[in-house]
C-alpha cells in the first residue's frame, strides 16, 4: 500500500547499492521487497547488517568506521553490525531502533529492499509504514526466549497488512547449543499461533545473526537442519508482486496541460497493466474512453505496469480530474461514502468517533469520520473486544464516513487503492493507517428526497436570516445566562429563535452521553447537525454548550453555510467560574468527585478567532445580550 507517511531513510548510503545496481531494476525482475520485525534484543540490526556485510555492500570506509562506533558504544564486543543499520546517534546511544529505514541490496540472484522497522510495542505505527509494499515478512525470535507476546503480536499485523509470506528466523540459536528440540518447540508453537492468520507460506529457519548461522550460507552446526539458509530461501521465494489477475487501476494525480491539443492524465499505476488501446473507466463518473498514448517522461510506450509513473492520453474528451481512477471497465473500483475498515491507530490522542478528520486514499483527500467502533483486536490474543477509542498502536475494525463518495478497492484485492490514511485536521499528523474490508451500502439505498418548499421559501416568511450563535466557555462563564436574556430580548423583536442549551439536551437527545472527550466530541456532533436543521428552518439558533474542543466547533461551523455561524466566547477567568460555582459542580470536581471536568481535569481549548468575545465581568446579561444583538444588525441577519 502506498502510505507515504514519512520519509524512507537509506542509512547505509546508495554508493554501494549503485555499484551493483539494484535500482536498475523494478518489481517485475525479482526484487523482493521485505520487512523484519522483531524484539528489541532479538537481533535484527544485527541480522540486516551480517545480510549486507557479507554481500560486500559495505564500503572499506564504514567498516573502519564500524569498528570504531563498536568500541564507542559497545566496548566489550567485537564488531557490531546492528551499528551499521541504526542509524541515528539517538538509535544508537539507547541501543534501539526507532525508525524505519530502506536499505537496498543484491546478489547475483535478486534484488533486495529491506524495511527494517523498530521492534517496541509502541512502534506498530512504524510497522506500518515499513509494510508498504512488502511481499514478505522477516520475523525474528530469540531462541533462549522463544515466541513473545511481540512476536504474536508482529505475526497479526504483517497478516492485517496483506503480507502472505512469512518468514520465522529463530535467532541466536548458538545461545540455546544449537539444540533442535528448541527450535522445534518454538516452530510448532508458531505454525499454530499463525493458523488463524492464513499465511501463503510459512518457513522456519535457525540462525545466529551475530556467528552468520544459515544467515548467507548454510551453517554445520546445525547438521539436523536442512531447509535453506536464509539468504538462499529469500534468492528463491515466489511471491506475488501484486494480487494475481489484480485489475488495472491509476490514481490520477494531476492533469496535464502545457498547451490545447494536449491533454495528459499523470499517475502511477497502482495495480495491473495497461496497453494502448485499451478501453478504461474514470471513476466516479463511470464515463468510459480508450488509452490513446502512454507515456514515461519523453518516452512513448505501448503497455505499462503496476509501479510505472506515466501521462496517458485519452481518445475522447471526458471529465478527469485529479483524485479520480482511472479502471479497467469490467473490473471497476467501488465507490462509495461509507465503508468498514481496520484501523492501526497511531496518533498520539487517541480516536475520537465523530470528529472530523482528513482522509487520503490514492490522490484522493476529503474530509472523514469513524461513525462507530465495532471492536478492537488484542493483538496478542486476537480477541476482539468492545472500545469506545482507539489508543496509539491500537487495531480496530471501524466503520468509517467521508464527506464526498469516493473511489476505493478492497485492500485484500488492492493494497494502494484499498488503503487509506487519517489526518488530523488541526496537526496535520497523520493519526491512522486503514485498510478496507467492505463497503457499506447506504448511500445507495438511502438517497435525499427533494423537498418542494426550500430554506429561502421558510426565510421568506420569517422576515430575517437564519444564523447560528454557538456560546463556548466554560462551565459558569455565563453562557447560559447570556443565551437565555438574548432568546428574551429577540422573540421581543419579533425574531423567530430557538435556544439549545447543554443541560437541556443532555437531559433528552444526548441523555445517552457523559463528559468524556468522546462524548464530548458527539454530543457537540450531534448537536450541530440539530441545529443545521433549524437553519434550514430559517430559524436564529442559539447554542450554548462547553463545546471545549475547537475541532468540532469547526466541525459546525462547515457543517453550515458560509456567514451563518456566528461563535461567542464568552470569557471568564476559571478562578472566577470557582469563585462562582452556580452549581457546586466545581467544588465537587476539585474534591475529586466528578472526573472530567472541563477547566480541572479536562481541556477548555478557547476560540482562536471567534466572532464575539464577551467578557462576563464586564456587564449584566442584558448589556452582553446587547452586544449580540447589535452583531446580527450589523451581519444584516435582523433589520434595525
Ligand atoms: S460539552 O462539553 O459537551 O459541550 P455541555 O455544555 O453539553 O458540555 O454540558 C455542560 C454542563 O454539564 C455543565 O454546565 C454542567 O452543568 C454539566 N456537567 C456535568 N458534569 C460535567 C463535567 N464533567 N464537565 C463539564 N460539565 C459538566
Amino acid at each position: 500500500m502506498a502510505l507515504d507517511i514519512e520519509e524512507a531513510r537509506d542509512v547505509t548510503g546508495t554508493r554501494s547499492g549503485a555499484k551493483r545496481e539494484p535500482f536498475s531494476e523494478n518489481g517485475r525482475r525479482g526484487l523482493l521487497r521485505f520487512l523484519t520485525c522483531g524484539s528489541v534484543d532479538d537481533g535484527k540490526s544485527t541480522l540486516i547488517g551480517r545480510l549486507l556485510f557479507e554481500q560486500k555492500l559495505v564500503l572499506d570506509d564504514q567498516m573502519s568506521a564500524l569498528a570504531r562506533d563498536s568500541r564507542k558504544y559497545r566496548p566489550d564486543e567485537e564488531i557490531d553490525y546492528s551499528l551499521l543499520v541504526d542509524g541515528l546517534e539517538a538509535e544508537r546511544e539507547q541501543g534501539i531502533t526507532i525508525d524505519v529505514a530502506y536499505r537496498y541490496f543484491a546478489t547475483p540472484k535478486r534484488s533486495f529492499m529491506v524495511a527494517d522497522t523498530p521492534g517496541h510495542e509502541q512502534y506498530t505505527r512504524n510497522m506500518v509504514t515499513g509494510a508498504s509494499n512488502a511481499e514478505l515478512a522477516v520475523l525474528l525470535v530469540d531462541a533462549s526466549k522463544g515466541l513473545t507476546a511481540q512476536t504474536c503480536r508482529h505475526a497479526h499485523v504483517v497478516s492485517l497488512l496483506g503480507i502472505r509470506h512469512v518468514v520465522l528466523a529463530v535467532n541466536k540459536i548458538d545461545l540455546v547449543g544449537f539444540d533442535e528440540n528448541v527450535f522445534e518447540q518454538i516452530r510448532a508453537a508458531f505454525d499454530t499461533l499463525a493458523k488463524p492468520l492464513d499465511f501463503k507460506s510459512l518457513t522456519t529457519i535457525p540462525i545466529s545473526a551475530r556467528h552468520g548461522d544459515n544467515v548467507s550460507v548454510r551453517s554445520e552446526r546445525t547438521a539436523w537442519y536442512a531447509g535453506p539458509s536464509l539468504l538462499e530461501f529469500l534468492e528463491t521465494v515466489e511471491v506475488d508482486h501484486e494480487t494475481p489477475g489484480a485489475a488495472f487501476r491509476m490514481p490520477v494525480q494531476m492533469v496535464s496541460r502545457p498547451h490545447a491539443n494536449f491533454r495528459g492524465y499523470c499517475g502511477t499505476i497502482a495495480s495491473g497493466r495497461v496497453r494502448r488501446g485499451d478501453e478504461v473507466t474514470v471513476a466516479p463518473s463511470f464515463r468510459s474512453s480508450r488509452i490513446e498514448r502512454i507515456l514515461r517522461g519523453s518516452e512513448e510506450l505501448d503497455e505499462a505496469v503496476n509501479g510505472d509513473a506515466v501521462t496517458v492520453t485519452l481518445s475522447n474528451e471526458i471529465d478527469v480530474s485529479r483524485g479520480d481512477v482511472l479502471g479497467a471497465p469490467r473490473n471497476p473500483p467501488q465507490i462509495g461514502s461509507q465503508f468498514t475498515a481496520h484501523l492501526i491507530w497511531m496518533g498520539e490522542e487517541h480516536l475520537l468517533p465523530g470528529r472530523a478528520y482528513i482522509i487520503k486514499l490514492a490522490t484522493r483527500t476529503v474530509g472523514a469520520s469513524v461513525t462507530e467502533i465495532k471492536h478492537r483486536i488484542d493483538v496478542e490474543t486476537l480477541a476482539h473486544t468492545a472500545a469506545r477509542t482507539l489508543e496509539m498502536n491500537e487495531i480496530g475494525l471501524c466503520n468509517i464516513a467521508v464527506s464526498q463518495p469516493i473511489v476505493f478497492d478492497l485492500y485484500a484485492e488492492n493494497r494502494t487503492t484499498g488503503a487509506f490514511i487519517l489526518i488530523d485536521r488541526m496537526s496535520n499528523a497523520t493519526v491512522a493507517a486503514g485498510m478496507i474490508l467492505h463497503g457499506l451500502n447506504r448511500s445507495d439505498t438511502v438517497r435525499p428526497q427533494a423537498l418542494s418548499v426550500s430554506k429561502q421559501d421558510r426565510i421568506r416568511l420569517k422576515g430575517h436570516s437564519p444564523a447560528l450563535i454557538w456560546f463556548t466557555g466554560l462551565s459558569g462563564a455565563g453562557k447560559s445566562t447570556i443565551a437565555n436574556a438574548l432568546e428574551a430580548r429577540l422573540n421581543g423583536m419579533g425574531v423567530h429563535t430557538l435556544l439549545l442549551d447543554g443541560d437541556n439536551v443532555r437531559g433528552r437527545l444526548n441523555k445517552d452521553l457523559g463528559f468524556t472527550d468522546v462524548d464530548r466530541v458527539e454530543n457537540i456532533r450531534r448537536v450541530g447537525e440539530v441545529a443545521r436543521l433549524m437553519l434550514e428552518g430559517g430559524l436564529v439558533v442559539l447554542c450554548a454548550f462547553i463545546s471545549p474542543f475547537a475541532a468540532e466547533r469547526r466541525l459546525v461551523r462547515e457543517m453550515v453555510q458560509e456567514g451563518e455561524f456566528i461563535e461567542v466566547h464568552v470569557d471568564a477567568p476559571l478562578e472566577t467560574c470557582i469563585a462562582r460555582d452556580p452549581k457546586g459542580l466545581y467544588r465537587r470536581a476539585l474534591a475529586g468527585e466528578i472526573r472530567n471536568f472541563t477547566g480541572i481535569d479536562q481541556v477548555y481549548e478557547p476560540p482562536a478567532s471567534p466572532e464575539l468575545v464577551l467578557h462576563s465581568a464586564s456587564g449584566s446579561a442584558g448589556e452582553l445580550a446587547e452586544r449580540v444583538v447589535a452583531e446580527l444588525r450589523r451581519r444584516r441577519i435582523i433589520g434595525a
